[in-house]
């Protein structure tokens, strides 16, 4: 028999998704996981939570309350899963029909992309503005068949935010039959940020806000994230739902993370070092990071290479000095290369390893 036919051809045409490299005995920079490590108070509470295993859990019920007492909303408007990335495959199984259209920014958060596009639906991009959502741009793409517009602020791959103002011009020319999901997983590094928009404070009916504990909570591996929304967005997502997810180690695991405020605490003065130091690094052998002056509000910075070839060698470089970093071709951005930050050290070896590798060799190759 030949399976083939039974594959449509936009599954057919995916990339199974590549996670960022390990190295057995090296640095990952790769994936913007948390250095630190996992809150210990979460990992208490997940360890308590093991002797409930023999029971189904509740859907989330307890973390979704928590939530809801601490970002001031009700119950009903908050949703907990496996993931951010998990919640985002409920929405887009919920909310598309086969007409509709997706509408995003080139070289959008790779996890999106390949959910969106496996849903067979069209998929429509419009380029960056300097490495930024060019907010302008996606309003005017806007057409009869836009269902949802994927916004990441801070944006993975490069690190970069819009401001509430920008929003703003953009939310009055989109229609209320759009549903526009606000992916805030790095929003714990960007919130001091004057110029940063919290969205809990910019509530639309059509608009639903994701986050995640993988980041600055170091919970990447358990798998839970919480979204906030109108409820009867939430109350459909929930028909959609697998019912036992997140699982209860994972709930447990996120109750406890919200509580643990100086884990937190530390989690975002070790990345806010170590963010300055590499993009300090990479200034001084020349490269550019995308983002303000100042750097990315994020957990990693993204840096572009002259070319592809380029991007590709210092990776492999970089590489065989221990430490991996994210090459950006799956995204769509095959001279750019993503850097998460590490710890002190790791961060140092990074540095020191951008600099003997591709310093050496542009003085090398190009400069003479
Ligand atoms: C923009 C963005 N959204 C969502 C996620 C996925 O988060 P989670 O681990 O909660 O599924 C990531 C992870 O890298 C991300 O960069």
């Amino acid at each position: 028999m030949k399976v083939v036919p039974l594959v449509p051809p936009y599954i057919a045409s995916l990339r199974p998704y590549q996670a960022g490299r390990s190295l057995e005995h090296g640095v990952k920079l790769s994936s913007n996981e948390n250095p630190l490590g996992t809150s210990p108070k979460a990992i208490e509470a997940m360890e308590r939570s093991l002797r409930g295993l023999n029971l189904y859990p509740n859907g989330g019920l307890e973390l979704r309350e928590v939530l809801a007492e601490e970002f001031d909303v009700k119950v009903d408007n908050v949703i907990a899963g496996s993931g951010s990335e998990g919640i985002m495959s409920n929405i887009i199984r919920t909310f598309l029909c086969d007409e509709d259209e997706v509408l995003t920014t080139e070289a959008a958060f790779i996890g999106f992309q390949v959910l969106a596009r496996s849903r067979g639906v069209k998929y429509r991009t419009v380029p960056y503005d300097n490495w930024h959502y060019d907010l302008k741009a996606l309003a005017a793409a806007v057409n009869p068949n836009t269902k949802i517009i994927y916004l990441a602020n801070p944006n993975n791959p490069t690190g970069t935010i819009f401001t509430r103002h920008q929003f703003d011009e953009f939310y009055r020319h989109v229609p209320e039959r759009v549903l526009i999901i606000l992916d805030e997983a790095y929003f714990e590094y960007a919130k001091d940020n004057p110029r940063y928009p919290d969205s809990m404070y910019y509530r639309y009916d059509n608009v639903i806000t994701l986050r995640t504990f993988s980041k600055v909570y170091g919970l990447a591996g358990a798998r839970i994230g919480y979204g906030f929304a109108h409820e009867e967005l939430i109350r459909n997502l929930l028909k959609v739902k697998l019912p036992f997810e997140p699982s209860t180690p994972a709930q447990a695991a996120g109750i406890a993370a919200l509580a643990d405020k100086e884990f937190l605490h530390r989690s975002l003065e070790m990345n806010a070092r170590c963010l300055r130091r590499l993009v300090e690094g990479l200034s001084e052998i020349g490269l550019p990071a995308a983002g303000s002056p100042l750097g990315p509000d994020a957990n990693f910075v993204m840096t572009i290479l002259p070319t592809e070839q380029e991007a590709k060698r210092v990776f492999e470089e970089l590489l065989a000095q221990g430490v991996a970093v994210r090459p950006l071709a799956s995204f769509g951005l095959p001279n750019c290369l993503r850097i998460s930050t590490g710890t002190d050290e790791q961060t140092e070896l990074c540095v020191e390893a951008l600099r003997r590798g591709y310093a050496a060799n542009v003085g090398a190759g190009r400069g003479s």
